[in-house]
């Protein structure tokens, strides 16, 4: 047993020490917290003496533009609204080498948007491990589903037939579920939007359909030979034709990225599916559309169709866009 003079010894002898040595350590880093806080000033200080010859080749103060601090968004996605309608975004997807890319890509971007539902369509005979873990990972609200397209549907090698649609059953087959899940009468208001897994689409493209009462329509970039194509629009606002070179006359010459739809539409208009068959190239968004709205009804958005939110590209071949008509499409419209 130490006796009680034995630790007193020891405690006065440690004790001393312990204080020294706080008091040194806590002088040490002083200098270097004071040196965080004012770091601008100690810079501007230290660079005193070189200014003369630095003059030349270094901006000046009023040169360096202001820098923007975001904060850091804890959340992915955002918090769920009670108020803002929901966005179903539906996209068909196969297997090939760039698919977890631009599905990657994708999430990455839907990841933004409040209020996002995405029904992810395989068009394989079963769901695939990698997208039921990217989509598992992504964090994102999501509902997998797949159908494969019969072969005697599928583009055979490489060529471009455009008579075969692609990813045309599985977005019948989301279109199917969103009917066996949401009730006509009192369902959520939601909006339906076709994404294709290969396009480029802007933030603020979401924003803009949040608000289609039925089926709302902007133009799309690269597509049928163009920088992009559009719906005309009159000074009143109305949509009464197509800015296109391929078919015109289609009776709503548009890409699957350029519009999107009412929950509430698709609900009551039960019948109303994407055909499959005898639909010739182009043709099949007007196969939808038609059972759905005439071109009266159709809501321009993107400041009237002036503005490019969407790009239709595609990783596995180069975009070729050549203007068709000369000066067809603005040249001053920023793509
Ligand atoms: C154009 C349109 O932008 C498409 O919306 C339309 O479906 C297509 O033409 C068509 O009518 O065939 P394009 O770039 O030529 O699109 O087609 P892809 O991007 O190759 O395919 C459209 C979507 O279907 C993609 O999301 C793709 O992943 C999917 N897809 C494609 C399948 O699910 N299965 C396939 O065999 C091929
Ligand atoms: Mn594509």
């Amino acid at each position: 047993m130490p006796k009680r003079r034995d630790i007193l010894a020891i405690v006065l002898i440690v004790l001393p020490w312990t204080l020294l040595i706080t008091v040194w350590h806590q002088n040490a880093i002083a200098p270097l917290l004071a040196i965080r806080k004012d770091d601008g000033v100690e810079g501007k200080r230290e660079a005193g003496g070189q200014a003369q010859d630095s003059k030349e080749y270094c901006a000046s103060d009023k040169d360096i533009v202001e820098v923007v601090r975001t904060e850091y968004v804890y959340t992915r996605p955002p918090p769920w609204s009670d108020v803002l309608p929901t966005i179903h975004i539906i996209t068909p997807t196969y297997s090939r080498p760039v698919q977890k890319a631009e599905l990657t890509r994708l999430a990455n971007t839907f990841l933004h948007v409040p209020n996002l539902h995405w029904i992810l369509v395989e068009d394989s005979q079963r769901r695939t491990p990698l997208v039921t873990r990217l989509l598992r990972e992504t964090g994102l609200n999501y509902t997998h589903l797949n159908v494969e397209t019969p072969r005697n549907y599928k583009l055979r090698g490489d060529t471009r037939d455009p008579r075969i649609p692609r990813g045309t059953m599985q977005r019948n087959l989301a279109l199917r579920w969103l009917r066996e899940t949401f009730n006509a009468n009192n369902s959520q208001p939601g909006i339906v939007y076709f994404a294709d897994d290969d396009n480029t689409y802007s933030l603020e493209l979401f924003e803009e359909m949040r608000s289609t009462r039925k089926v709302s329509v902007w133009p799309v970039a690269f597509v049928g030979g163009l920088r992009y194509e559009s719906p005309k629009v009159n000074a009143a606002g109305k949509v009464y034709g197509w800015k296109t070179v391929f078919d015109p006359h289609r009776p709503f010459a548009i890409d699957m990225a350029g519009f999107a739809i009412n929950l509430r539409l698709i609900l009551f208009k039960p019948q109303a599916y994407f055909k499959l068959r005898g639909v010739k190239g182009g043709y099949q968004e007007s196969s939808l559309l038609r059972e759905l709205v005439t071109l009266n009804d159709l809501e321009p958005k993107a400041a009237n169709c002036t503005k490019i939110l969407v790009w239709h590209t595609r990783t596995e071949k180069p975009v070729l866009v050549n203007e068709g008509k000369k000066g067809f499409t603005d040249p001053n419209v920023e793509i």
